[in-house]
């Protein structure tokens, strides 16, 4: 970004694209941490006189218009945030695109609708998405140029964050930029020891995340839906809790190889057990090796709290993904809670990694500076740390 803007902008378009994909209730905004993330880029550019043309997604849409999904309201929230007009476009590349593009002064922003209302976007097919990749191109025009800020979207080999890098004059974003540097020291040389928590649903969105880590950290803590895989992989029953049958011999794989290496495996000692799947259960704290068979643990127990947080205390570095239990439900929210407190007190380099975790600090009211970064990458950030080459950085590099 410095280097284009050190060539000069003023009077020019510069296609941004950025991660605008924030959760919507209606068309409320229930976390915003994507959009500010988004607002240091279009600052500096808005600010040198460049024309910015935000290209980004929302949800996963049918590739066609589906108001559902329109990112109106989220080029609303931009306006406020930049405290000046967002003009747009309701189309992605056709007329009202073009004449939004157009209406452009030197330091104005427009928005373009969802990206993945053209099924190009996410073609699997070169041609298909290198086509669309020339209509986007061609709303910058000949001495236009492209700005990559889209952290959470770099793992994707899609039209508006890979194949437009290779037809504009490309450059990374600020957030890529920083985003690529925390994770980098993660992946590279981390002060030790350290210590990555994982949750969530399922340890099968994990598992070349986790094969990874085995290989470079000093201790791995499971909490969140996942545990109980690892738990029935120890031998334990666990009731009526999530459980990934089919990944039981992965799972088992993964404890033998963590044993080999040295690596430490920390999995909750207690849970918070209901009959049911409902956010005001009755609850009540069982041992995590004797769940009984009518229940289901939902969140991570008080010992498991304390023992996490421990975990966390002697760390240099910390990674965190995952819930530990149902967080959106207060009642079972205190596991995630008590993970996010621990990162906060503590003095090591602490690493939230985006999505559910990024947007559970924010939530359950948790400062955001007191973590060393806050990823705005959820898959990105994992594939990242699984040592996969993510196209959408590759492309800039080349
Ligand atoms: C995300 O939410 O992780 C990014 O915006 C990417 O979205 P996607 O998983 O639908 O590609």
């Amino acid at each position: 970004l410095d280097d284009l803007l050190a060539s000069g902008v003023r009077g020019r378009r510069v296609l941004v694209r950025a991660d605008l994909n924030v959760p919507l209730d209606g068309d409320r905004i229930t976390d915003d941490g994507r959009v500010r993330a988004s607002l240091p880029t279009l600052r500096a550019l808005a600010a040198a006189g460049a024309r910015v043309v935000v290209t980004a997604h929302l949800g996963r849409p049918k590739g066609a218009p589906d108001p559902a999904f329109s990112l109106a309201p989220v080029a609303r929230r931009l306006g406020e945030l930049l405290g000046g007009e967002v003009a747009f476009a309701t189309d992605v590349v056709g007329d009202s695109a073009r004449s939004t593009v157009a209406g452009l002064a030197d330091g104005g922003v427009a928005v373009l609708e969802n990206v993945r209302f053209d099924p190009r976007e996410t073609s699997k097919d070169d041609t298909e998405r290198g086509a669309f990749a020339e209509e986007l191109a061609a709303l910058v025009g000949a001495d236009g140029a492209f700005v990559s800020d889209g952290f959470g979207v770099v793992h994707r080999k899609q039209a508006s964050v890979y194949d437009v890098a290779q037809r504009l004059p490309h450059y990374a974003g600020g957030l890529v930029l920083a985003e690529v540097e925390v994770l980098r020291r993660l992946t590279e040389n981390p002060a030790r020891p350290y210590v990555v928590v994982l949750g969530g649903a399922k340890v099968s969105d994990k598992l070349g995340v986790i094969a990874n880590l085995l290989t470079k950290v000093d201790r791995l803590v499971v909490g969140g839906g996942m545990a109980y895989t690892f738990l029935k992989a120890q031998g334990h029953e666990v009731g009526s809790s999530l459980l990934q049958a089919d990944q039981l011999d992965q799972v088992r794989a993964f404890l033998a190889e963590a044993r080999e290496r040295g690596v430490e495996l920390v999995l909750p000692v207690d849970v918070l057990a209901t009959k049911e799947f409902a956010a005001d259960a009755d609850h009540e704290v069982v041992r995590s090796d004797a769940i009984p068979a009518d229940r289901m643990g939902l969140d991570i127990g008080p010992e498991s709290r304390k023992l996490f947080a421990a975990k966390v205390a002697d760390a240099a570095t910390v990674f965190w993904n995952g819930p530990m239990g149902v967080f959106e439900f207060e009642a079972f929210s205190g596991g995630t809670r008590a993970v996010a407190q621990a990162l906060v007190d503590s003095d090591a380099f602490t690493v939230v990694g985006g999505g559910d975790s990024a947007a559970a600090v924010r939530q359950l009211g948790l400062p955001e500076n007191g973590f060393s970064h806050i990823s705005t990458g959820g898959g990105a950030s994992l594939e990242f740390l699984e040592g996969k080459q993510l196209p959408g950085v590759a492309v800039l590099e080349g």
